[in-house]
């Protein structure tokens, strides 16, 4: 249980979904906790933490907004003195045919998805860069690499987190930070109950054994359904 003990981890889009689960499981292996997300339930999620015995913050963030972001990393330096772990989570999907995608929708997804990415990094890594030392990883999707109907948006979003990733690894290798992107597939939280009224095609398309899978039994533990 102390595998990231004194270890301090930024976690954005920690309200729900994959950036609570992390969150929790990150407080759960010792690491001190930043909870970073546009909603205000991010405090619950640091309640839920504080009750695991670990110290956690919430920082409700607009991750598109530069002044916002490097604000948070001000109060989360100010807290604990050094940021060890960045999980960029933060995302929204958006759903609509090419012919039919207003250009609003277009700005907001790659706004939250990508430029978030880049914001926050930017500034997570400048205080990781002073101490020669960081873990990055970023919340891509399966979307990334291959195409989906109706999902132009949310592909050419998470296929540039993966572009940002690569060129992030390289620049920050010098440092002593890595970089690696997660490219989850179908998983069942609150973003996908927007897309997809219908589960079972999904549960066919997904290989999963939960009785063996580590990570599934982390997050199940986490959320107290072992
Ligand atoms: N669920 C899936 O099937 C799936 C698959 C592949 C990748 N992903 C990716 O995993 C990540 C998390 O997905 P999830 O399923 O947990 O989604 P979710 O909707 O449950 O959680 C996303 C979180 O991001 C927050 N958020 C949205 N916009 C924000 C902003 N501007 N600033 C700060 N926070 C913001 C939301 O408030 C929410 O708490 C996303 O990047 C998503 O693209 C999800």
């Amino acid at each position: 249980m102390t595998l990231f003990a004194n270890k301090v981890a930024f976690v954005t889009g920690a309200s729900q979904g994959i950036g609570k689960a992390t969150a929790l499981i990150l407080a759960k292996y010792g690491a001190y906790i930043v909870a970073v997300d546009i909603s205000k339930e991010v405090e619950r999620t640091a309640e839920e933490i504080k009750q695991l015995g670990r110290e956690c913050i919430s920082v409700i963030t607009d991750v598109t907004n530069r002044e916002r972001v490097e604000s948070a990393v001000k109060t989360a330096i100010k807290q604990f003195d050094k940021l060890d772990i960045l999980v960029n989570c933060a995302g929204i999907v958006s759903s609509s045919l090419l012919l039919d995608l207003p250009e609003e929708l277009w700005d907001k997804t790659i706004d939250v998805n990508l430029k978030g990415v880049y914001l926050v990094s930017q500034a997570v890594s400048k205080e990781m860069v002073k101490r020669r030392t960081g873990k990055i990883v970023n919340i891509s999707s399966q979307a990334s690499k291959v195409g989906e109907i109706g999902n132009g948006a949310y592909c050419a979003s998470k296929a540039g987190v993966n572009a940002l990733t690569q060129v992030l690894a390289l620049e920050l290798a010098p440092y002593n930070i890595n970089v690696n992107a997660v490219c989850p597939g179908y998983t069942d939280t609150e973003i996908m109950q927007k897309v997809f009224e219908i589960r079972g095609p999904i549960e066919q398309m997904t290989p999963a054994d939960y009785e063996k899978d580590l990570l599934s039994q982390c997050a199940f533990e986490a959320y107290g359904q072992t």
